[in-house]
């Protein structure tokens, strides 16, 4: 089943449709949202530019189309260097890192996404790189063994992972700044839909920009993705124009709900409330009855539903909200307003 609001990119179209409407700079009208995360950013930009230096080692953290990849674009952009992308799956061997080190320019960004997967023993090669810019290369085997040091160029390196916690500390202490990503409100998600409706070129009225808004999920490539099916939609009935009865129309189709919840969110929450009796359930518990990875649950879904609070963390394990009862057409049960009291004061 292709999922209209999952927040991962999808397929090829997305990939360039993605690649036209990633902002450049750190303007306010390019880079929405995030403020504290850009006004700290300007600093330390500033700061180096003017010490003529390469940018300290950036970590970026936050759920999947929040923008990590299109700030690490603005960073180099900013900069004025180039950007060297790849991810932490890519890099397999020791030697691969090695040979893109080697390579880069002086303050030139790299760019490791998924930077939590890569191999332990190719972070390994990294921690003396970032901290100290040189490679260790160790020549032949037992006691004739001899380590070669490299000086490397001096390069910024952002590391994006979708959770803090699976970064390892060695690597996460190398890191000289780290921001979190998070989920748009509504009105920075109009923000989106209106750059990206001028910059395709397509007429929205502000109701319709609100409609669209609303049902992705925080997510700015959700709303992305909204924005170019009801564009779609209106070109093909509505000579082009985006009204809110055409947005309204054309988002109905898509079983994208009004909170922008779909079937596989109620399904979770409906899961909790008739298998668990509203829970608390532990997260690998909750994957195997819908027969979903535990990882998936924790970054694509739930943290859409806790922000929306229709779902609650508490220490053993996750708990519908009286929110989720009244979605799913249920009677909250009484007894449980003391562990919602519970969840409430331990939320992760
Ligand atoms: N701050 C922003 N302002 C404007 N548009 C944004 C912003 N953040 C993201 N977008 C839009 O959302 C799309 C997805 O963002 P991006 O690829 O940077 O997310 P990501 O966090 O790297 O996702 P993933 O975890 O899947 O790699 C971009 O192409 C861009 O159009
Ligand atoms: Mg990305």
């Amino acid at each position: 089943m292709t999922r209209e609001v999952t927040p991962a990119v999808r397929d090829e179209p997305e990939v360039s449709l993605e690649a036209s409407l990633r902002p450049r700079g750190l303007s306010d009208d390019e880079y929405i949202n995030q403020e504290k995360v850009k006004a700290n950013l300007r600093i330390l930009i500033d700061a180096a530019k003017a010490r003529k230096e390469p940018l300290e080692h950036v970590a970026l953290f936050g759920p999947p189309g929040v923008g990590k990849t299109s700030l690490a674009n603005v960073i180099a952009h900013e900069l004025g260097v180039p950007i060297r992308v790849t991810s932490g799956p890519a890099i397999e061997r020791q030697a691969d890192l090695a040979a893109i080190l080697t390579s880069l320019a002086h303050g030139e960004v790299l760019f490791i996404d998924e930077i939590h997967r890569l191999p332990r023993i190719v972070e390994e090669v990294l921690y003396p790189a970032m901290e100290e810019f040189h490679l260790d290369i160790v020549i032949g085997k037992g006691p004739g063994a001899r380590t070669l040091r490299l000086p490397l160029p001096r390069f910024t390196l952002v590391g994006a992972t979708t959770r803090q916690g699976r970064l390892s500390s060695p690597l996460r202490d190398r890191f000289g700044a780290t921001y979190r990503l998070e989920l748009f409100d509504a009105p920075s998600l109009v923000k989106v839909v209106k750059r990206s409706a001028r910059i395709l070129g397509v007429e929205v009225e502000g109701e319709a920009a609100r409609e669209i808004a609303q049902r992705a999920r925080g997510t700015p490539r959700i709303a992305n993705r909204l924005l170019k099916r009801v564009r779609d939609f209106a070109q093909v009935r509505h000579e082009g124009r985006v009204t809110l009865a055409v947005a309204k129309e054309a988002l109905g189709a898509l079983e994208v709900d009004e909170h922008g919840l779909d079937d596989l969110d109620r399904k979770l929450l409906g899961a909790i409330v008739d298998k668990f009796s509203g829970g608390p359930v532990g997260l690998d518990t909750l994957g195997a009855a819908l027969t979903e990875d535990a990882e998936t649950i924790e970054d694509v879904y739930e943290p859409y539903l806790l922000r929306e609070g229709f779902l609650m963390r508490t220490r053993r394990g996750r708990v519908a909200t009286e929110r989720a009862y009244r979605l799913l057409g249920r009677t909250p049960p009484t007894a449980s307003a003391t562990l919602w009291e519970e969840a409430q004061s331990t939320e992760a």
